[in-house]
């Protein structure tokens, strides 16, 4: 993932798209809601699917232009907006390492400010990029908002299936990596079958993102994350990794769960083949991903789209097993 992050075309771009962010951010007439967004925004992230956004139109052929950096911008906006409201949804109180706007404002104050980020970015997209990329970014909302709403219905279900995991994640997290490397397929004017092959890539790197944030969830530490770890057992979210370790310990969860019985989950879990497994998943999924890539003519950016999913899930089991094995 450093690799596409630091590489100097990617770099270059995410730095405008960084301004345009910026720009959006503080476009409230309320001083409250300008700062409030700006303390998320500010506090951090990794610009993970702006910089897809840009690998993907430079993949296509396509110099990010004003019209790709903001639709950069504005996929950024939706994440990070989705960040405020998911944070409310899950009672998290950090973030970025640093206080979520519902543990500081409170609830209210925070489920405005993630709506005044969403629907700010379906403006910038409609006003200034295009008709066809708000499309895409009207719609990525729509589904994640049913993904989140799927969880909230699986929420201490020892008996949540694997697929209705996948369903919810695909909405929740998978769809805007979709939409992130379709906005640039689009702005770059690319074919209808590279957009298809692009959003495809997108969608299964985005499975394996965030299985593996749900991974790291149960064996990382707050300090490793700069978000609370464990957080999704306590909430009741059973997360795709925890459902491949069996009912050997999905028996043991439930509502108001003590430190020393999330302890024990923890504990079985590490003692469990859940990293394993969970790697066996995410390896499927990057063959799917990269059997979906089109033909990328620039070496340099091919290198980049078809190295990222092996080099995050390597880094990421490194991590794991290093845990596990502590
Ligand atoms: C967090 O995404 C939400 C998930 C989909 C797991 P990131 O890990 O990309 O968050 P930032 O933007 O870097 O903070
Ligand atoms: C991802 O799920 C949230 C969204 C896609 C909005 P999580 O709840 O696992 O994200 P983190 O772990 O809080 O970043
Ligand atoms: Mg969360
Ligand atoms: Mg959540
Ligand atoms: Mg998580």
């Amino acid at each position: 993932m450093d690799e596409l992050l630091r590489s100097p075309a990617i770099a270059q771009g995410l730095r405008k798209v960084e301004a345009r962010i910026h720009r959006l951010s503080g476009s409230s007439v309320l001083p409250g809601i300008n700062a409030g967004i700006g303390r998320i925004v500010g506090a951090g992230g990794k610009r993970l699917r702006p910089a897809l956004t840009l690998a993907t139109s430079l993949a296509l052929g396509k110099q990010p232009d004003r019209r790709v950096i903001t639709a950069a911008a504005c996929v950024e906006l939706i994440h990070t907006g989705s960040l405020v409201h998911d944070d409310l949804m899950d009672r998290a109180v950090e973030r970025r390492g640093t206080r979520t706007l519902n543990a500081d404002l409170g609830d209210g104050k925070a489920l405005v400010i993630g709506d005044f980020m969403l629907a700010k970015a379906g403006l910038a997209a409609i006003t200034s990029v295009s008709k066809p990329v708000a499309e895409v970014l009207a719609a990525v909302v729509v589904e994640l908002a049913e993904g989140q709403y799927l969880e909230t219905t699986d929420l201490f279900d020892e008996r949540r299936t694997v697929d209705s995991a996948i369903r919810s994640i695909t909405g929740k997290t998978a769809a805007l990596f979709r939409a992130s490397c379709l906005v640039g397929a689009v702005c770059a004017y690319a074919s209808p079958e590279e957009r298809a092959r692009m959003a495809a890539y997108g969608e299964k790197f985005g499975l394996i993102f965030q299985v593996l944030d749900d991974l790291l969830d149960l064996t990382a530490s707050a300090e490793q994350l700069g978000k609370p770890a464990g957080n999704d057992l306590r909430q009741g979210v059973y997360s795709l990794p925890l459902l491949l370790a069996g009912a050997e310990v999905t028996h043991l969860l439930g509502r108001d769960m003590t430190d020393a019985a999330v302890e024990e989950v923890l504990r079985r879990l590490r003692a469990s083949d859940m990293v394993d497994a969970t790697i066996d998943h995410c390896t499927g999924l990057a063959a799917d991903a990269l059997a979906a890539l089109p033909v990328i003519h620039d070496g340099e950016l091919a290198g980049l789209l078809y190295g990222l999913p092996s080099a995050y899930i390597e880094q990421v089991a490194g991590l794991a097993r290093l845990t596990a094995a502590g």
